[in-house]
């Protein structure tokens, strides 16, 4: 088995990518920041922690997300790979994932800093479908929800402040790993700052 990994700044476009290249390769997507979210809903101690992490636009320690990947990749629809989306965020992490599945692909999306906090701005999801739109690059269509019916949700995390510094941890901590990657000989680029149907069109390739 071998699995896929996006990899990007915030509002990149992984997640907006991960729902195209899932009805491609049929992988599940395995999103750290979703399933930190639904820690954080359920209310566990996990998602507590994560939450002074995440509101402030850095990393939640290594030790914690790499435990909750070891438990998820161990789910019987994770047995053909899957298709990473935020993880791995660290060389710790990159390291930790080596040991535990094989990574065929990494997809580094790429887009300058100044388009990030207008896209994560504009941001917002179906809370019913989990499906992401944009106020002006995406939005709704006419017809309402492909997913059924819409329920308007906005990340706590979608604003102008931590989106900064979400981007600065991203900077410093996150994207050494193109190189790490790189010098492996799995990175392939692609110009994020494109239409979306280009971009998907891009990564496809590039995982065929
Ligand atoms: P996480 O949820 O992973 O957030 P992120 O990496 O900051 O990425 P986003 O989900 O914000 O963006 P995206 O690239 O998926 O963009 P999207 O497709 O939505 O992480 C949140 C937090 O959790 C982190 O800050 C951290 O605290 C913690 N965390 C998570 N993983 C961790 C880890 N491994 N280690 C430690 N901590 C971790 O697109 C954005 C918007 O742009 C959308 O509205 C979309 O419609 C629009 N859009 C998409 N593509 C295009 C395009 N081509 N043109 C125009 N608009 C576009």
């Amino acid at each position: 088995m071998s699995s896929i990994v996006l990899f990007g700044p915030p509002g990149a476009g992984k997640g907006t990518q991960a729902e195209r290249i899932m009805q491609h390769t049929g992988m599940p997507q395995v999103s750290t920041g979703d399933m930190l979210r639904a820690a954080l809903k359920a209310g566990t101690s996990v998602g507590l922690e994560a939450k002074k992490y995440m509101d402030a636009g850095q990393l939640v320690p290594d030790e914690v997300i790499i435990a909750l990947i070891e438990d998820r990749i161990e789910q019987p629809d994770a047995a053909n790979g899957v298709m990473f989306d935020g993880f791995p965020r660290t060389i710790p992490q990159a390291e930790a994932l080596a040991k535990i599945t094989e990574v065929s692909h990494v997809i580094s999306i790429e887009v300058p800093d100044e388009e990030i906090v207008d896209r994560i701005t504009g941001r917002f999801s179906c809370a019913n479908c989990g499906m992401v739109f944009h106020d002006k690059f995406n939005p709704l269509p006419v017809d309402g929800c492909p997913g059924g019916e819409f329920e308007e949700k906005r990340r706590a995390d979608d604003n102008e402040h931590t989106v900064r510094s979400r981007l600065n941890t991203y900077h410093e901590q996150t994207s050494p790993l193109a190189q790490w990657y790189g010098e492996r000989g799995i990175l392939h680029s692609i110009d994020g700052n494109r239409a979306i149907d280009l971009v998907t069109v891009d990564i496809i390739d590039a995982l065929n």
